[in-house]
């Protein structure tokens, strides 16, 4: 219950940062800061044109002469004409396909939401601890991830990770330092490279069916030279690994300090469960899919619960719920409304009372009773939980698919323009800013009674 004290926007629930999230671009270097804030204040405190003008006619109230009053009233519609036309960009600008534009121009808002007052579901971790880095960290992480990102091999991931998820996962790599790193779900290689960028000599262990370098044949891909694959026909699934003996290979039997990352599309609390069993502690999950959406049962929906703020849902067609839910889809592709969230007996929970397996292939019905023992058995081994901010606001990054009022506030948020542009994210295609799915650092060990 005492999680209920949390803020109403849900921005970090064991908020990482020592400050509050909202306030996460305060941290940046005072003088970059003051800079955003100048430019900021200027857009919002420039004195309009026709406020100068009737101003100005209100001084000359005292004259009488009806003609020279005409003139004016002509000269300040004029200016007012004028002054529209220069200042309201949405006057100018809007397009019908953009809903950001959209929303503000229509007066509502797209980008927050009354999902605030509803409340986004999280996890909450035994002692309530938090992680180590801050928002300043964050974007100082940013900085000097950008000109990384940009030399990566493999410029068209789709399927893959794109920005921000490369991001989580080199900052994170970078963080811990692991002494090893393992990853479940390869493809053409791109996280790999990730990892091998954050931590240039430290091992890596890759599993995944089809070794990369099939790929190679066909285009970029990323082959890594200090890298055991167990792919093609050595491919063992991470639940099958005698890790003991793999580990002992590299001279690891203290796993404490190995980082493994999950991008497979399994149901996440099969790989909690093998992970936690092997006795490993830091684990990243790429696809932390929302309630009702995804093709694998994520943390993120085994979290989701009535008694979490902004947990549990209803498929009462009235409720408030519904009715902000089908508000957002019109802006957000990604976003379902309470027809795709509620399946047969009105079961919302995992998606659509499924809790799904393997990418969508293998589904199991749930019943909510079991849905809520899952969590109460993640609860019982999470040391932390972190979701990873998307790195910039969409009215920045211009990216359509995720519900921003689903996801922590990010990193460079909205209006921060300079900000943006001084890290260098404006220099980033759009398309790379569209696969954010709350990607996930968990801390685990077992559970202590
Ligand atoms: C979304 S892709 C991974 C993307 C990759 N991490 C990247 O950054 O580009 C999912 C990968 O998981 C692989 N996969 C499927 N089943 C798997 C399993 N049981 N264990 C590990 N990988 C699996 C697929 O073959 C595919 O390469």
């Amino acid at each position: 219950m005492l999680d209920r004290a949390f803020s109403a926007r849900r921005t970090q629930p064991h908020s990482l940062f020592d400050v509050p999230t909202s306030s996460a671009v305060s941290d940046v270097s005072p003088d970059a800061e003051s800079a955003d804030l100048l430019a900021d204040e200027s857009k919002t405190k420039k004195p309009h044109l026709y406020v100068l003008a009737s101003n100005y006619m209100s001084r000359l109230g005292l004259v009488k002469s009806p003609c020279l009053c005409l003139s004016l009233c002509l000269l300040l519609s004029v200016f007012m004409l004028f002054s529209l036309m220069l200042n309201s960009r949405s006057f100018v600008c809007l397009s019908s396909y953009d809903p950001i534009s959209r929303a503000s121009f229509f007066g509502l808002d797209g980008l927050d939401s009354d999902f605030g007052s509803l409340g986004v579901p999280w996890c909450r971790s035994k002692q309530g601890k938090t992680v180590e880095w801050t928002s300043k960290d964050l974007v100082k992480g940013l900085e000097e991830f950008v000109p990384i990102y940009e030399t990566r091999p493999i410029k068209n991931n789709m399927h893959g990770m794109g920005f921000d998820h490369s991001f989580g996962l080199w900052f994170i790599a970078q963080w811990l330092k692991p002494d090893i790193m393992i990853e479940s779900g390869a493809f053409k290689g791109h996280s790999t490279w990730v990892m091998r960028q954050a931590m240039p000599d430290t091992p890596i262990i890759s599993l995944t069916p089809r070794h990369p370098e099939k790929y190679l044949k066909k285009g970029p891909a990323y082959v890594d030279e200090n890298c055991t694959y167990f792919a093609g026909k050595d491919f063992v699934d991470f639940g099958s690994v005698d890790w003991e003996r793999v580990l002992k290979k590299h001279g690891i039997s203290d796993f404490s300090n190995v980082l493994v990352f999950f991008d497979d599309h399994q149901n996440e609390l099969k790989r909690l469960k093998q992970a936690l069993k092997a006795g490993f502690n830091h684990l990243i999950f790429e696809d932390n899919y929302d309630t009702g959406t995804g093709d694998h049962y994520s943390l993120r929906q085994i979290c989701d619960q009535f008694y979490i703020r902004g947990g549990g849902h209803s498929c009462f067609k009235d409720s408030d719920e519904a009715r902000i839910r089908s508000k957002r889809k019109k802006f957000w592709e990604k976003a379902v409304d309470i027809d795709e969230l509620c399946g047969p007996h009105e079961a919302w929970w995992g998606v659509r009372g499924e809790m799904r397996d393997n990418f969508n292939h293998n589904n199991t019905p749930i019943s909510y009773g079991e849905h809520f023992q899952n969590s109460r058995f993640v609860e019982s081994i999470l040391d932390v939980y972190w979701e990873l901010p998307p790195a910039a606001g969409p009215s920045l990054t211009h990216q359509t698919r995720y519900d921003p009022a689903r996801a922590p506030t990010p990193i460079v948020e909205d209006g921060r323009y300079r900000m943006f542009k001084r890290l260098g994210l404006d220099r980033l295609e759009r398309s790379v800013f569209n696969g954010y799915t709350q990607m996930v650092y968990l801390r685990i060990s077992k559970p202590e009674t």
